[in-house]
């Protein structure tokens, strides 16, 4: 299969197993051009966007199961999210970049899409052992919605890879304690997997934004490409990680503008000690 009819299956279909489409059907990583409407990804109703909004539950409450399932819901949202931001992208940008370039990246990007698919089945596991669902929930579009402010790849891995990606460096770390402080090793676990993963991910990013780059500090160029509306503030969690971003690549005078950065965004700036980040977002 064409990874572009791939990346259209997986962006159009309604159902959670069309969204997990394995990778290995594809045998032709050649762009071709395909005129789809993006405005929104295909969901049914069990998993369709709400304008309902419910709260991330604070830290003190993810002792009770119930809320550490509503956690697990929002986490699972954000992977099909990633997932069909991630083929969107493909499929609208894929035409800018050169044929050998589109080659590479789309088979980066592929990797990702593996992985994230892999994170939602994990979360939509662990949901299913809590006695849950992802449809018991009201599911938001924060993170698809800035879609159509993105114009480029350098836009994509700016918003995607060098913020939300990285951003989740941070909550990973902080919900996988949290879980085992209330005893759940399991749902702990998964956040210490998508962790993992998450590094690698980040690291695409900076990969294609120093490729494109040329004479600006990756700094400058990030913050020229992450949409008006979105603060580079949104690249860190709840509690700031280095180590992590250091082996994502990220260079040391990009680290240095990052912890000095003080917004002057309208959005609110991050709270970096307590969840009202997350309440407030979702
Ligand atoms: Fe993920
Ligand atoms: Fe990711």
């Amino acid at each position: 299969m064409n990874v572009i009819d791939w990346a259209i299956s997986i962006f159009e279909g309604k159902e959670i197993s069309d969204k997990l489409l394995d990778s290995s059907i594809i045998d032709d990583y050649q762009y071709k051009s395909a005129k789809i409407d993006l405005s929104i990804p295909g969901r049914s109703k069990e998993i369709s966007f709400s304008s309902k909004k419910i709260k991330f539950p604070k830290k003190i409450h993810l002792k009770e199961k119930s809320n550490r399932a509503k956690a697990l819901a929002f986490f699972a949202n954000h992977e099909l999210e990633a997932i069909e931001m991630m083929c969107a992208a493909l499929i609208k940008f894929g035409g800018t970049i050169s044929d050998d370039d589109f080659h590479k990246l789309s088979r980066g990007v592929v990797s990702s899409i593996r992985d994230e698919q892999r994170h939602l089945s994990l979360y939509l596991n662990r949901l299913h052992d809590l006695g849950k669902s992802i449809s018991d929930y009201p599911l938001n579009d924060f993170f698809w919605k800035q879609f159509e402010h993105i114009e480029s790849f350098d836009d994509f891995f700016s918003l995607m890879s060098l913020t939300f990606e990285a951003a989740n460096l941070d909550f990973c770390l902080f919900y996988e304690k949290v879980f085992y402080e209330f005893g759940d090793e399991q749902s702990a676990q998964i956040m210490r997997d998508v962790f993992s993963d998450e590094i690698s991910h980040v690291k695409l990013g900076v990969y294609w934004l120093n490729r494109w780059r040329k004479d600006d500090a990756l700094w400058d160029y990030y913050v020229s490409h992450l949409p008006q509306n979105i603060s580079p503030d949104r690249s860190k969690g709840i509690e700031f990680s280095l180590g992590p971003r250091i082996m994502s690549g990220l260079d040391q005078d990009f680290l240095k503008s990052l912890v000095d950065f003080k917004s002057d965004f309208l959005i609110p700036k991050r709270k970096t000690n307590s969840n009202a980040i997350l309440q407030n977002e979702f």
